[in-house]
């Protein structure tokens, strides 16, 4: 039998066609706009990503028997508010994760309401990407596309929407809505009440690998597919780009370079940092776990190269960041260029180079990006290190990881070795192992695991890099503290 994994991200949604045994046999991307309507505010048409799915689906299938595709999984960006109306018709653009509107809503939870109180009812306080702090701000600044509220819901439980008709959620998505008893796995009902939301506003809860539903009749016509396509709850692309790279039981972590950074890692058990530094949320294979979220990471890479060297070719570029050139270097690049969530949760932090001087070239500018986004990773591990958690070893997995000079910077950076896995395609492949899961091909989500990731690669520390690359850090972690003032007063 086939399946398709969906990765609904922030620039594109990538499509993966595997097999029964896990061989990726298609994968197809398509592009969708991100909308700057205000400095550090960002919003998607769901549309767009409806179109690009149905595109990429048909695309993906046009050579192959469609009527061995037995399963659809998604895993999509976490946290971006979608609002439908009594007709099922969407009330306006979706708020993502990465828009920092919120801050005064984020304010009111954090003080008014108190951050002992979401963290009791919720395991998490608010951060300005969190669903909630942004219904609260369609309450506040659109009241009347509010009160026409029928359903909320998250990017990918959209597309499964469109595919099924049925509202669902899975538990690792939900967690990121600041609505979720984590704990208990149910909708807080506390939350809702602070958010002005009935439960039945909100999607049925499921975990990732249930099946929701089959593809609607319609649907299967237009795609020429089987109306016997089961579509499973999938996950926030964090939880599945671990499922995708078996990071999966106690202790193990995921490192993802994607638009947004995160270290992930998994744990049996419920757990939260005392200090909600780390998010503490379900994981798609029933168990839990903690992660720190840096909201711009590979797309420093993008940003830099793009928007400010006007210039596509990134290999030739790091070709001159050689290796006795690392933890050499004078620049420092502070990677806030969206605000910052983990940890230090502050919408009005910027993106900032440091250290310049008549000999600065572009390549130690480019290379400043590379170890700026290590340095923030590194933040969040420094948060894990204290609440008694050691990572010996992590996963890496996003477009980021495909660089390899990146991957050395960032083991050495870490002073941890780093595990690439052979199907690299992290939340895309974890959307088709929880497809298969569904669809009965493996009992678990841990078997499946098991049976279908396999290492491919690994980078190692050095410890002479490590020692240069520990002494940085000591004057990167310096930086942000002494700016902070400098940027509130910009915004
Ligand atoms: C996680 C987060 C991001 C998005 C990116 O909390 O906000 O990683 O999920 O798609």
């Amino acid at each position: 039998m086939l399946y398709i994994g969906i990765d609904l991200g922030t620039s594109a949604v990538k499509l993966l066609l595997v097999n029964e045994c896990g061989d990726i046999l298609g994968e197809v991307s398509k592009d969708y706009p991100v909308f700057y309507p205000r400095s550090g505010w960002s919003e998607q048409n769901p549309a767009d990503w409806w179109e690009a799915v149905r595109n990429g689906i048909t695309e993906l299938t046009a050579d192959v028997d469609k009527l061995q595709i037995a399963g659809i999984g998604a895993g999509g960006q976490m946290h971006g508010l979608v609002v439908l109306d009594e007709n099922d018709e969407v009330i306006r653009p979706a708020i993502l994760w990465n828009d920092g509107r919120t801050h005064r809503q984020v304010d009111y939870l954090n003080g008014e309401i108190g951050k002992s109180v979401l963290s009791e009812n919720t395991a998490n306080i608010a951060f300005a990407g969190f669903t909630a702090p942004k219904i609260l701000w369609m309450r506040d600044n659109e009241p009347e596309l509010f009160a026409r509220i029928k359903k909320i819901m998250l990017p990918k439980d959209y597309i499964n929407y469109k595919l099924t008709g049925v509202h669902s959620c899975d538990y690792s998505d939900a967690s990121g809505m600041l609505l979720l008893d984590v704990k208990n796995k149910c909708w807080s009902q506390k939350m809702l009440e602070i958010c002005s939301v009935k439960e039945e506003q909100m999607p049925s809860l499921y975990e990732s690998s249930d099946v929701i539903g089959t593809v609607k009749p319609d649907v299967a016509a237009e795609l020429g597919l089987s109306e016997n396509v089961k579509v499973v709850a999938g996950a926030g692309d964090n939880a599945a780009a671990a499922i995708g790279t078996g990071t999966v039981g106690n202790g193990k972590c995921n490192i993802s370079l994607g638009t947004s950074g995160t270290v992930f890692i998994s744990s049996s058990n419920f757990g939260v940092d005392p200090n909600n530094a780390l998010h503490a949320f379900a994981h798609a294979d029933g168990c839990y776990h903690l992660m720190g979220c840096m909201l711009s990471a590979a797309s420093c890479n993008k940003w830099f190269m793009e928007d400010i060297l006007h210039d596509d070719d990134y290999k030739s570029n790091q070709e001159p960041i050689t290796y006795s050139k690392l933890g050499r270097n004078n620049v420092y690049f502070l990677p806030y260029l969206m605000g910052e969530r983990s940890p230090i949760n502050d919408t009005n932090a910027r993106g900032t180079f440091l250290g310049m001087s008549m000999d600065t070239t572009r390549a130690d500018m480019l290379q400043a990006v590379f170890e700026g986004v290590a340095f923030a990773i590194r933040d969040s591990f420094e948060v894990a290190k204290k609440l008694g958690i050691e990572i010996k070893a992590s996963n890496i997995c996003g477009g980021g990881a495909k660089s390899a000079l990146w991957k050395k910077i960032m083991a050495n950076v870490l002073g941890i070795q780093l595990n690439t896995v052979k199907t690299e395609q992290g939340p895309g492949y974890g959307g088709a192992i929880l497809a298969m899961v569904g669809c009965g091909e493996f009992e678990s989500v841990g078997q499946a695991c098991e049976s279908l990731v396999e290492i491919s690669d690994t980078v190692y520390p050095d410890s002479e890099l490590t020692e240069l690359y520990n002494k940085k850090y000591e004057t990167f972690r310096q930086i942000y503290p002494s700016l902070k003032s400098v940027f509130a007063g910009l915004n």
